[in-house]
């Protein structure tokens, strides 16, 4: 009786914990503009998942990085923290100010790929 009760807390607390983190970034669809003191456009569109699969990109760290000594770090990501964790409203040092950082890494992409938008109705879209 007891061992089929932890057992069924068990799964209960795995699917919870799958759930949650299947849901952080695969119902994502904008990038979330909160940090931002009276945001001058509507968030950017972003289908997190969808996007990466079709962008085919496959390194997390390509957006989710970690630097140390100025060096990119390979096989560690940041994943777990957004990009306003470390790159603030004013640029430091090699750290671009946060909508810089958006921006560079995402039309950066795009212009390299040649491929995705770079004009500002079509990410920040009405
Ligand atoms: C490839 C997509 C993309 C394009 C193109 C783009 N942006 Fe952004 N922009 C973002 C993302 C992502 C953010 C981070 C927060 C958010 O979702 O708004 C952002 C943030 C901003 C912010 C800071 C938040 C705010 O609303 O005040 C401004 C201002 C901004 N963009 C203006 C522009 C302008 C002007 C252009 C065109 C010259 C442009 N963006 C083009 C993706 C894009
Ligand atoms: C093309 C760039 C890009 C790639 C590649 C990428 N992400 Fe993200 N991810 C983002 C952006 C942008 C955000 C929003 C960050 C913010 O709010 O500051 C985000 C947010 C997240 C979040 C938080 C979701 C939420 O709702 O708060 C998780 C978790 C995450 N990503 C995991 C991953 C994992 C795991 C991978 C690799 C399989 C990955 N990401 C690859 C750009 C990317
Ligand atoms: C753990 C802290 C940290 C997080 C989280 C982080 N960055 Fe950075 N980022 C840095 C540092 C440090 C640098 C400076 C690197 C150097 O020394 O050249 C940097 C540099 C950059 C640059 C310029 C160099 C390059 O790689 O093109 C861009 C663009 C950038 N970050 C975008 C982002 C975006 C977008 C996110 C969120 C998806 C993000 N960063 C999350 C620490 C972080
Ligand atoms: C490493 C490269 C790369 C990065 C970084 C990147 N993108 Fe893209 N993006 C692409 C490619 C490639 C496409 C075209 C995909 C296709 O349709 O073939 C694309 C397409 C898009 C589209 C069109 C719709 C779609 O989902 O296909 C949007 C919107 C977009 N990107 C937004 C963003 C935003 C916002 C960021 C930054 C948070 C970003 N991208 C970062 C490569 C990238």
């Amino acid at each position: 009786m007891k061992k089929s009760a932890v057992f069924i807390l068990t799964l209960i607390s795995i699917s919870v914990f799958i759930f949650v983190s299947a849901y952080s970034q695969d119902e994502m669809e904008f990038v979330d503009n909160s940090v931002f003191e009276n945001p001058e456009r509507v968030s950017s569109v972003f289908l997190h998942d969808e996007h990466n699969e079709k962008a085919e990109v496959e390194e997390c760290n390509e957006c989710h990085h970690i630097y140390e000594d100025e060096k990119l770090v390979e096989d560690e990501t940041s994943e777990d923290q957004r990009c306003s964790e470390c790159h603030e409203m004013e640029a430091s040092g090699n750290m671009p100010a946060l909508m810089k950082a958006y921006h560079t890494n995402c039309k950066g992409c795009h212009l390299e790929k040649k491929k995705g938008p770079i004009m500002c109705g079509e990410c920040h879209i009405k």
